[in-house]
């Protein structure tokens, strides 16, 4: 049934045809999208990435062609020959609707079995099924639309900078492991059997080292490697557009990044972002919002209210001051409708995040809650006076350590928020999250780990306090950060060798170790470093954010699914024992996961 397309030259692609084409010839190619037979007549939609056409082979047709018409079925592939017409029943509905090709010539290039879900932007399909056929699943006009939308940023992204002087330069992705705090994935070396590569998590080394040999302005749109748990907005392949830049201060940096934001969403969405973007420090983000990526898209802010529970006999509040803690409440606006079963939902939904659990109270005529006991009317009218909260309202309490009663207050909040539509779905409130710590304290191991990277440079201030213990400091790292998403992070970095090899001490790396995993770059470090300062913005989400779309898979062609295996290539995959050999590895017995299997 396989014909040629000899002869037959593609006159444009479907949804380009225009007023101007009718009563021309035109030879189109593409899909068959539907097939309707009436008998004597056959209308198909014919398809390709531009959108649908309306075919029809009719009465006036040669016998021969209405019969070859009658046997195409969904996603053929077709070549056809005829006359562009007006419909005499347009489809307002379609882009294309105005017209149809009346069909002299069909010629079926390829048939097609029965696909396992229909080609359709509302087909329910199961997302295993999708990714197992993901090139029949690239083919709805939503996911041609998001990889088109792709492509048409990254170009115009490449253009933007390059225009303003940086110089694209490609990074191995063969490298020595990099520490972006990550699992490494490794590639075995069989000419050293035992010895590895890995895979970059991040070109972060080498910009800088790019910075070293003078290329003062460097982007790329690098692909980087982590194995780490995925979620909606992480992958374990992923692309940054990375950027370094020499002689350069923070507010060069944001000033750049605000205006490239600026243009790309006036590009691609005729959208004018507000400049400057609002910034806020990294402590007043988690103490208003309780998140290092605050959404600023609604307001319902998180109040500390220590003060006003410091004299109250309730235990539960009691017990997190007399450790240091704090109290902290949401007022809900309208949430004193919430029934009782949501109540109990939201506070498993407390506990799962690790709150002890969760006091409420529906501040009405008659307060109704799980303290009412201790937090009588007095204390309620009290409260809503100082939080400006009205009847109707509710109040969600978190007692504990200051950092956890905030984190579960933002989780609420964002939670909340959601269900009541409190988020202003059309805005678009990007900012700058400044003064992260620049430590964190890993549990674990005991020992402090750099909240960044271990290159980025503290707040002058805080390095020169003698005094001041080093979880207090703070860094001189940046994040962009855009409805509740971090898009981008970045940092000044250290290019000092004295303040490096602190750093490192600092976070428990001897100098035997440092020289064995970084020496290269302390190595560069002798010879002379310009001042340097970078970002690296996740092009996955930044697409996935222009895209209107909640999961970078919906802008990756071919992504990984949770357990970070390709459900359509089957890979992670076993190799040949021979490959193995050569590699000089053996596979411990037992060390097999049937999960993945
Ligand atoms: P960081 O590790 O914060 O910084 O990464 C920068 C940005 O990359 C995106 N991102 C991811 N996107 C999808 N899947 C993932 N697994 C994933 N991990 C990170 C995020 C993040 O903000 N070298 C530093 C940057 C620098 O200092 O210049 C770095 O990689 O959007
Ligand atoms: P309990 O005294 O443990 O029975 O708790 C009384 C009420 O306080 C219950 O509604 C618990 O969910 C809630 N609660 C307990 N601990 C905390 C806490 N640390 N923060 C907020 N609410 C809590």
């Amino acid at each position: 049934m396989q014909e040629s397309m000899q002869g037959m030259k593609r006159s444009k692609r479907v949804a380009e045809v225009t007023q101007a084409d009718v009563d021309t010839e035109l030879c189109l190619m593409g899909w068959c999208h539907q097939q309707r037979d009436l008998g004597k007549i056959v209308f198909m939609t014919l398809r390709d990435r531009s959108g649908e056409l309306q075919l029809v082979v009719d009465e006036e047709s040669p016998e021969e062609l209405l019969a070859k018409a009658q046997k195409v079925r969904s996603e053929y592939v077709l070549a056809v020959r005829g006359k562009l017409r007006m419909r005499k029943d347009p489809n307002p509905g379609m882009e294309t609707g105005a017209w149809e090709l009346h069909v002299s010539e069909l010629r079926i290039l390829s048939p097609s079995k029965t696909p396992p879900f229909y080609i359709e932007d509302e087909d329910q399909a199961r997302e295993s099924l999708r990714l197992e056929y993901r090139y029949l699943d690239l083919r709805r006009p939503v996911m041609q639309k998001n990889l088109m939308l792709r492509s048409k940023a990254t170009l115009f992204t490449r253009n933007w900078f390059a225009e303003r002087g940086f110089i694209d330069v490609e990074t191995p992705t063969f490298i020595k492991s990099t520490p972006e705090g990550a699992r490494d994935y490794l590639v075995p070396s069989r000419v050293f059997p035992g010895k590895f590569f890995a895979l970059p998590q991040s070109p972060q080394i080498l910009k800088q080292l790019l910075m070293v040999a003078g290329f003062d302005r460097y982007m790329q749109i690098a692909r980087c490697y982590r194995d780490e748990d995925l979620r909606a907005d992480r992958q374990p392949e992923f692309t940054q557009l990375d950027l370094e830049l020499s002689f350069a201060s923070e507010e060069e940096i944001f000033d750049l990044l605000e205006h490239y934001m600026h243009d790309l969403f006036q590009e691609i969405l005729g959208v004018e972002l507000d400049l400057p973007f609002q910034r806020l420090s990294w402590d007043e983000a988690m103490c208003r919002f309780g998140s290092d990526k605050p959404d600023m898209r609604m307001g319902m802010e998180i109040q500390n209210i220590n003060e006003q529970v410091k004299d109250l006999d309730f235990q539960v509040f009691r017990s997190a001051l007399d450790a240091g803690g704090m109290v902290g409440c949401l007022v809900v606006p309208g949430g004193a409708s919430f029934k009782r079963r949501r109540l109990d939902e939201l506070t498993d939904f407390a506990r799962s995040r690790g709150a002890k659990g969760l006091v409420w109270m529906a501040y009405e005529d008659k307060l109704r809650g799980s303290a009412t006991k201790f937090l009588g009317q007095d204390f309620m009218d009290k409260l809503a006076q100082d939080l400006d909260a009205n009847k109707g309202d509710l109040f969600l309490f978190i007692a504990d350590e200051k950092y956890k009663a905030l984190d579960i207050l933002g989780r609420l909040r964002l939670e909340v928020g959601q269900e009541l539509d409190l988020i202003d779905k059309k805005a678009w409130r990007p900012l700058w999250v400044v003064h992260f710590p620049m430590f964190e304290y890993d549990e674990e191991n005991q020992r402090l780990i750099a909240a960044h990277h271990p290159f980025t440079q503290p707040l002058a201030e805080d390095y020169a306090d003698e005094s001041k213990d080093p979880l207090d400091w703070r860094a001189n790292a940046y994040d962009l950060v855009l409805n509740g998403y971090e898009l981008g992070s970045g940092s000044l970095r250290i290019f000092d060798q004295e303040m490096q090899n602190k750093i490192f001490s600092l976070i428990g790396m001897s100098e035997e170790e440092a020289h064995e995993r970084f020496g290269f770059l302390l190595k560069a470090f002798d010879y002379g470093v310009p001042p340097h300062a970078g970002i690296a913005l996740g092009l996955d989400r930044l697409v996935m954010l222009l895209c209107g779309c909640d999961n970078i898979r919906e802008v990756i062609a071919f992504p990984k699914v949770q357990n970070s295996t390709d459900l359509m290539m089957s890979c992670p995959d076993y190799v040949d024992p021979q490959q193995l050999e050569e590699l000089g590895i053996a596979i411990k017995p037992g060390a097999q996961n049937s999960e993945s299997e």
